[in-house]
């Protein structure tokens, strides 16, 4: 059988360039389209395209030839960034899916795969730290996060009616909290493991920590490995509507923030700063379904996937170039 030809798009960033490893490993053909090169290893793609998705053009380019589509490019950060700009935000993630979509179909690409986010779910169903598991049907009647929620939604309506209309293949996949290795960890678009993780290596044992927040909102985070994995298992099953992907282990900020302590062997003050971002107070995965359907589900817990996290992180920040500037913006935080 020939080798099967399949595009990650967002290859450049945390998940897509784990994924192109992944896929590379699973023998496929891989190409990989991004904005900009991968920043802390080079991509495995066969071929990596410099790209902007938000030009039409340049999605039929990154589309010719390909068979399956994991389109993971996106204007995307930790909930400091996508709170702090919801026009541009919406704007350049509506270009980049609508025309991706659209020329994924024209080009007779067989199967599309579009990363949603958990941030599509309603905000009234997370004001309570001790929140009930989000499931795939609490969707509508939807309040979405501003911008970035909002427009991920509309993209995986986008998806449905494809599917309706056109006979067009669709996966939707809604990643909750995603962390790991080769993953931002400074300069604004980092989530709070990776800032967590920054924070506390910068900081000296007996030191202060700033977290944003009172520490008792809580999430689920799921490890790169996991997601990477149910990434695939989803574009293989037939299932066509929205999945959650993560893990249903609910844990408080101020949690993470001792397993990490933990982990780096610090003792370290909390000091909670409740005028930053804190999007929604309580987070977690319903995986019901996930299991219905894939009779798998994430299986990494956040202590074991942390430890070669916060490692890498802590050794990327002994670089001498990198050292002075986390300093300093830890120092602005
Ligand atoms: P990331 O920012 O590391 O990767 C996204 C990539 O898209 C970046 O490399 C960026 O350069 C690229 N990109 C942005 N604009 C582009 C453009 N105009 N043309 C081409 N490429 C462009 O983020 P990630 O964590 O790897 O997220 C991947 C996908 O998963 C995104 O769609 C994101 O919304 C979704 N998601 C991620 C999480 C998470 O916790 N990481 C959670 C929910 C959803
Ligand atoms: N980023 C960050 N940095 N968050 C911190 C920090 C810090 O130093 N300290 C505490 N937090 C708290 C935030 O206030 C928030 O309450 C919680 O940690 C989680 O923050 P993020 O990881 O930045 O984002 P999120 O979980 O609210 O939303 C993220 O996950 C969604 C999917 O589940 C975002 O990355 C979204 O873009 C994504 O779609």
């Amino acid at each position: 059988m020939a080798v099967q030809r399949v595009l990650v798009t967002g290859a450049g960033g945390f998940i897509g360039h784990h994924l192109v490893k992944f896929l590379k490993d699973k023998g496929y053909w891989v190409r990989g389209v991004d904005i900009k090169e991968p920043e802390y290893e080079a991509s495995a793609a066969d071929e990596f395209y410099v790209l902007d998705l938000r030009v039409p053009e340049s999605c039929d380019v990154a589309v010719t030839g390909m068979q399956d589509i994991y389109h993971l490019a996106a204007d995307m950060g930790g909930i400091g960034y996508i709170t702090s700009s919801h026009a541009g935000i919406t704007l350049n993630n509506t270009k980049i899916n609508v025309h991706m979509i659209d020329a994924a179909r024209k080009f007779g690409v067989e199967r599309f795969l579009f990363s949603s986010s958990a941030c599509i779910y309603p905000q009234y169903l997370q004001k309570e730290a001790d929140v009930t598991p989000l499931k795939e049907d609490d969707a509508f009647p939807a309040d979405p996060e501003e911008g970035y929620g909002l427009e991920k939604l509309y993209m995986e309506k986008l998806c449905q009616y494809f599917t309706e209309d056109y006979g067009f293949e669709t996966r939707v996949v809604r990643f909750h909290n995603v962390y790991g290795s080769l993953g931002t960890y400074d300069g604004g678009r980092e989530k709070a493991p990776a800032a967590i993780c920054r924070k506390v290596a910068l900081s000296q044992d007996g030191g202060e920590i700033e977290i944003w927040g009172d520490g008792l909102q809580t999430r689920s985070f799921m490890h790169v490995d996991d997601c990477v994995e149910g990434i695939y298992r989803i574009m293989q099953s037939g299932y066509h509507l929205p999945l959650n992907l993560g893990t249903d282990e609910l844990i408080s900020v101020d949690g993470l923030v001792d397993l990490v302590s933990d982990i780096a062997g610090k003792r370290l003050v909390k000091r909670h700063d409740t005028s930053r971002p804190q999007g929604v107070r309580g987070r977690n995965s319903n995986n019901s379904r996930l299991r219905e359907v894939l009779g798998w589900e994430p299986r990494i817990t956040l202590a074991e996937g942390l430890v070669p996290t916060y490692h890498w992180i802590a050794k990327e920040l002994e670089a001498p170039a990198k050292a002075p500037m986390a300093a300093a913006a830890v120092a602005a935080e």
